[in-house]
């Protein structure tokens, strides 16, 4: 039987606060938590903006610091300074396309970045001993990619599926889980990990699948299809993601690991052709209809896994979590927040770093069919 007693959270270091689920996370957590303060640590990579971070419901409670969390002094500072009670730690490099062509930033950022924020809670919160360890939390925010491909037939991951991280990202953060666990096992560290299937939402970097789509679409541009397209994702609303994280937070239970998802498993064809659908309705005096003819094929993902599904049973039956979005809703108020954030999409767009990446990875690339 779990306990249901609610941990109190006060002070929460939030890493990578400026970026995708970070920013939507902290936006949720500052409308659902009256009393929480938020310390959000980020080093404003690429995927890092501070315009995610326009429009909080309470700015006095949101203290932005620019740096990064493999810093030690500077993390120890923050933990000290803050009095931290909680940890969440999205900061990380986290584009599988990215891990391939340049592999040595997702070992820093995750795996040593992870190892450095990890040093500083042992070293506060057991070491210094200022609060009592009863009350602190370091929750781990990690993906499906550790537990590697499925095949057709294959039941879902489940926590205690074992790791077979296929790509650099995947055996990056697959390595980062590792650790959280080992200072949980050794030192006693109160630690929680979840690993979570693919976001999709607002304010989500126009480099993964559903927000390139959705820009290009709306431009013209091709639609790239890594491959024949069929492979399965297993896709969440972000919102759905970020109430999740904040169950595990008040009510998980330390040493504990929780997989999320959200039961949605088309194929990457099938999103793209959804998109394409809707994006025609949003915008019927387009000159691309129907979006769909901007579909191309291109050569695959090197290493490409097949196929992801979660078996999310624990998390529904301990904590009482379940999602509240359908794809087509989820993906419909994806579309409309992109479409009407302009501005947003276009500060991406026109800098010369995401120019040279869509170069990079999608140039010479070629037709797959
Ligand atoms: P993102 O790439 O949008 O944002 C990452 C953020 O981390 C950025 O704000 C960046 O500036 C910051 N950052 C990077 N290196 C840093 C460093 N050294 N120090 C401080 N800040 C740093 O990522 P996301 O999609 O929001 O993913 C957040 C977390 O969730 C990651 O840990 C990722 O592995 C995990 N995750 C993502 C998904 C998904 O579908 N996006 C699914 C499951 C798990
Ligand atoms: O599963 C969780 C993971 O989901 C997270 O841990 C990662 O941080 C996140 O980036 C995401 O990884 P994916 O590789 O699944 O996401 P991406 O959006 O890059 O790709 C989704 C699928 O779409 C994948 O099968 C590759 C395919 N794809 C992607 C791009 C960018 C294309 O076919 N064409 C594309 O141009």
């Amino acid at each position: 039987m779990t306990d249901l007693t609610e941990k109190p959270i006060k002070n929460i270091l939030v890493t990578g606060g400026a970026g995708f689920i970070g920013s939507n996370f902290i936006h949720y957590i500052l409308y659902t938590e009256p009393q929480a303060v938020i310390i959000n640590l980020d080093a404003l990579t690429y995927a890092g903006r501070p315009e995610n971070l326009a429009g909080l419901p309470d700015t006095s409670r949101h203290i932005f610091i620019h740096g990064d969390i493999g810093n030690q002094k500077l993390v120890q500072q923050i933990f000290r300074k803050y009095a931290i009670d909680s940890v969440v730690h999205f900061a990380a490099e986290s584009h599988v396309d990215r891990s391939i062509h340049d592999p040595g930033q997702f070992v820093q950022t995750n795996v040593m970045g992870t190892y450095s924020l990890l040093e500083s809670a042992r070293q506060y919160w057991l070491v210094e001993k200022d609060i009592p360890v009863s009350e602190v939390r370091f929750h781990h925010i990690s993906t499906d990619e550790v537990f590697g491909s499925l095949s057709p037939h294959d039941p879902p991951f489940s926590e205690t599926t074992p790791y077979a991280p296929n790509s650099p990202y995947a055996a990056s953060k697959a390595a980062s889980d590792h650790l959280v666990r080992a200072y949980w096992h050794t030192y006693g560290l109160p630690i929680t990990i979840s690993n979570c299937s693919n976001n999709y939402g607002p304010r989500q970097f126009p480099e993964k699948l559903i927000p390139l789509m959705i820009v290009n679409a709306q431009s013209g541009q091709p639609l790239p299809v890594y491959g024949d397209g069929k492979q399965i994702r297993d896709w969440l609303y972000v919102e759905d993601h970020c109430q999740a994280i904040h169950k595990i937070l008040q009510l998980g239970k330390p040493g504990e690991t929780y997989n999320i998802g959200g039961n949605n498993q088309p194929t990457n064809l099938t999103i793209v052709e959804l998109l394409c659908d809707i994006i025609d309705e949003c915008l019927p005096q387009s000159h691309f209809l129907p979006h769909k003819q901007l579909i191309q094929f291109v050569a695959d993902r090197p290493g490409h896994d097949r196929r992801y599904a979660m078996d999310t049973s624990k998390i529904q039956r301990e904590l009482h979590w379940q999602p509240q979005h359908d794809l087509q809703g989820g993906l419909l108020r994806t579309i409309e927040w992109y479409l009407s954030n302009s501005g947003w999409v276009e500060a991406i767009s026109k800098h010369g770093d995401y120019q040279s990446w869509l170069q990079k990875n999608y140039q010479g690339r070629g037709s797959e069919k």
